[in-house]
Formats: C-alpha cells, structure tokens, sequence
C-alpha cells in the first residue's frame, strides 16, 4: 500500500515534498492552476440543489446522509447545498480533488465545519493547525515517522497482535470493534509515546466516542454551537476534560524518569526546537497527544475492523490471503522485511481502504474566490471531497461495490486517474501516519489471520454511521474460528 497516500512520494511525506506533490499529479494540476487563475468570475457557479426556504437541504441531509450523498452525485461533479445555514459544495471529480488538496493547495485552509465540530478537541494540534504554525509542527513531528522509525515499531506491532491471538478463544463472539481499537490503541501508545495504556483505555475510549457523537452528521445537535449545553456537547466536554488530565500524567511522568533515554515523538515534542528556539507549550504538547492517540488508532482500528468483516463475508480471499502468509512466512513472525513478498495481504488491504474509508470525507474552503474546473467557488464555501463516494464510483472500478482484491493487480493503480482513490488524503496535508498505518495494518493482519478469521453473526453489510469516521452504527460481533 505504499503509493496510497497520493501525496507524491511514499519515501517523504514531509512537508517539502508534499507541497510539491508527486511530479506527475503536480505538473498536471499545475496546467490547470494556469487555467484556474484567469478572471474567476467568467466562470459559473456549480449547480445548486434545491431545497426549502431557510433551512435549505438540513433535513434531507440529517435523515439520511448516504442518500443525500447519492442524491448530490447523481446531479453532476460538483453541486451546492445548504445545511443548517452554512454553505457546502462537494467535489466528485479526481481532478478537482488533485486541484484543491495539491496543486493549489496554498489557497485553501481546512473547512470551517471542520473547526466548529472539532471544536474543544485539540485545537493546538497537527490537524486542526494552519500556516506557519502547522508547517512548522510537521517539521518537527515528521522525524518520528521515517522509514527507519517505523520498522522500529514493527516489532510493538506483531507482539501485540500475537497477544491478543493467544486471549481468543474458538468460538468465542468478540466485538471485533472494540478489540481493534484496543489493538491499535496499544500499539501507538507504545510505539510513539513508550506508554502502557491498559488501565486508561477507558478514558480514551469514552473521549472517542464522545468525539464520533458530536460529529455524527445524523444528528441535529451536531449542527448546533459547541457552547449550546447538549447532552452531546456535555458529554464531550466531560470526556475531553478526562483525556487531557491522562495526558497530562502521562507527560508527567515522562518528565520524571531519564528523558534522554528516549527517542520517540514523546520525546520530539517535549524537546525539539522550532525554527525560533522555542519548545512546545504543554498546551500544545497535550494537543499534539491527544490528536495522535485519537487519528493515530481509531483509523487503523475501523480499517482493520472492516477487513476482518470483508474476509469473514469472503472465505475464497481469506483462503487466498492465507495461502500467501503460509507461503511466505511458515511458523515465523512477519517482519516488515516481508511485507514486499506479501502483495495478496497488500490488495485485500488496499480494497478495504476502498470501500470502507475510515477518513471518509476530507473538508477544505477558499481563502479567496477560486475556480475549480470550469466553476466559479465563493471564498468560505466548506468544500467537501467525499473519499467514500469516489472510491465506489463506476467511471473507475468495475463492480464497484464487490470486495475484489484482485482488482489492485498489474497496472491497475498506475492507471486510475489520480485522486480517484486517496484514502490518506493527498498534498501537504497527507497523512502523517501513513506509513505507520500500512505497516502496522499488513503486519497485523499477516500476523493474526494465519492464527484465525472472524465470523460475522449478522447478516450483509453493516449500516455504516458518518461520525468523524465512518463507524458501524452497531458493534460489529463475530465468532472467533481459530484454524
Ligand atoms: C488507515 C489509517 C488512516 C487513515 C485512513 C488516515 C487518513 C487520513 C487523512 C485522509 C488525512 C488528511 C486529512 C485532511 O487532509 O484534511 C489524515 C491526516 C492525518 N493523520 Fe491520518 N489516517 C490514518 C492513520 C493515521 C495514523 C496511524 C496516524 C498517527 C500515527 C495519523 C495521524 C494523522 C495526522 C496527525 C493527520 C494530520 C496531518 C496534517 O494535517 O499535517 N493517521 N489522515
């Protein structure tokens, strides 16, 4: 999965090469900034969805947000509404996506709904930060995510998997959720901060959830205020108030032991120097953890989750997949050494990024009036890019709702357009965890899938939520077959 990020280069993923995006994507886009930068109001606007006197497409959209998404793409590439009295626009086109997250990226900033629904939630941190203030924390952050620091964390990542392999019974119903998250949760815990998080697991469980809540677009209140004292705003600030405290301990604690015995982003954030001298505030150190222990776990968790749901669904590519491991690797533990040898693991992997998106819409807005393609966009719109739409759309991939694996042979990627699959985002602002996430993705499922596979107790696929990831709404519970 090394070439998913659309960012340009899986090698880097910092902020130079980002910016400048892979050389192909970018000088295409940057043909097209020249196009985008004639007079923008020769341009038309995108169509616009109808909808009732004040509050425009709100209902539509809070009943049922898959099918408001349907009902959009059916009307064209790029199409306004209105929801609760903000402006939206959403981009179907891999082309205008490439536009906004890399060619011209400079002129967009992420989305005002973005910061409103987070708001509370690490303000401080790499993903809610702009300009220089973000440029200048990816710096110092991207050293915890070379290359040669991620296979120092493969062995966290293959020792935890094998644990939670032997505490499986046969037979056993596992919420399979919930055992991923606590999974990864582990996993980067130990990996970024060198912290055990068994006994807090529940503190960052309920600052999840509470977080997914507010933002689940199929509630009303998450269109409301943060200080509007919801019970959704409430509970999210009592569970934020707990996160940050464990954070708060858990700095401590780093900060009474030997720092100099450590080497991980704990350690580049208490100590690493900005361009002016200065360290991080503690505020912004709490900030940058919780925003990793909140991306950094609850996406590879739904990923995974969503894996096991798809291999449990197909027996033949779970077979396949075991055929390669037991192949490869024999009695041995995967190591990321393997990883290259185990292409089958890759697309089972890969596909399930595809239909299942954990960061499922990326949301962006024009500092300044643009022109996207042949459209004419007011300064402020809160654009959206709907990863979960493209990802399924038939201009692209064949059967698009089928799990096919297979479908990643050959030359399939090199041929799609770019941005018509970008499950890490794209641009400057790609996915710092990128290369953690694939890694510990395959080392996970290598590890663990030639131990045992999960069967589903439900039937079909699960409804899916649109929370600030895409969730299943119900806990997905299935029957451990050990092998
Ligand atoms: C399957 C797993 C993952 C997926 C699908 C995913 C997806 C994404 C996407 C789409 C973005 C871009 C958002 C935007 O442009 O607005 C992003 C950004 C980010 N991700 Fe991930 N992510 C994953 C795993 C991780 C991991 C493991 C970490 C940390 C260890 C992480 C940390 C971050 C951070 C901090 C950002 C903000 C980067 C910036 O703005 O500079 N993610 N992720």
């Amino acid at each position: 999965m090394s070439d998913t990020a659309r960012e340009g280069d899986a090698e880097g993923s910092g902020v130079s090469e980002g910016a400048s995006g892979r050389t192909d994507a970018h000088e295409s886009g940057a043909e097209r900034t020249a196009a985008s930068d004639e007079s923008s109001t020769d341009a038309r606007e995108p169509p616009r969805l109808d909808g009732w006197p004040l509050v425009g497409n709100t209902v539509e959209f809070v009943r049922d947000p898959f099918g408001f998404y349907d009902r959009l793409e059916s009307r064209g590439d790029a199409v306004r509404y209105s929801v609760a009295g903000d402006e939206f626009c959403t981009f179907f086109d891999p082309d205008y996506v490439e536009q906004i997250l890399v060619a011209e990226n400079e002129r967009f900033r992420k989305a005002q709904i973005l910061r409103d629904s987070a708001a509370g939630f690490a303000e401080q941190g790499l993903l809610l930060t702009e300009g220089e203030v973000w440029r200048d924390q990816r710096v110092r952050i991207q050293p915890a995510f070379t290359p040669e620091k991620i296979r120092g964390y493969a062995d966290a990542m293959v020792t935890y998997a094998d644990r939670l392999c032997d505490n499986l019974a046969d037979g056993e119903v596992v919420d399979v959720g919930d055992a991923m998250s606590e999974l990864t949760l582990k996993i980067l815990a130990k990996s970024l901060f060198d912290v055990d998080v068994a006994g807090r697991r529940a503190v960052v469980r309920e600052a999840t959830a509470a977080l997914n809540d507010r933002g689940d677009a199929s509630g009303a209140s998450a269109f409301l205020p943060d200080w509007v004292p919801t019970p959704k705003n409430r509970r999210f600030e009592r569970a934020m108030s707990d996160f940050e405290s464990m954070v708060d301990d858990l700095i401590a604690e780093r900060r009474t032991g030997d720092e100099s015995e450590y080497d991980d982003l704990l350690s580049i954030l208490l100590d690493a120097e900005g361009p002016d001298g200065t360290t991080m505030s503690e505020a912004e150190v709490r900030d940058q953890m919780v925003t990793f222990l909140f991306a950094g776990h609850e996406t590879t968790s739904l990923a995974l989750t969503y894996a096991w749901h798809l291999l449990g669904r197909n027996p033949d590519e779970l077979e396949r997949l075991r055929a390669e491991l037991d192949a490869e690797l024999g009695d041995r533990r995967a190591t990321m050494a393997d990883l290259p040898d185990l292409p089958y693991t890759d697309r089972v992997l890969k596909e399930t990024l595809r239909l299942y998106p954990p960061a499922y819409v990326i949301f962006r807005e024009p500092t300044e009036d643009v022109r996207v393609g042949p459209y004419h966009v007011r300064e402020g719109t809160n654009l959206t890019l709907p990863v979960f739409e493209i990802h399924r759309d038939d201009r692209f991939y064949d059967d698009p709702d089928e799990f096919r694996p297979d479908r990643w042979r050959d030359d399939f990627e090199s041929e799609l357009p770019d941005y018509a699959y970008f499950p890490f985002g794209g641009g400057p602002r790609h996915c710092i965890g990128m290369r953690f996430a694939t890694a510990e993705l395959r080392l996970v499922l290598a590890t663990m899938a030639r131990e045992l596979a999960f069967e589903p107790t439900y039937d079909g696929d699960p409804d899916l939520t649109m929370a600030a990831t895409l969730r299943p709404e119900n806990p997905l519970e299935m029957r451990v077959e050990r092998r």
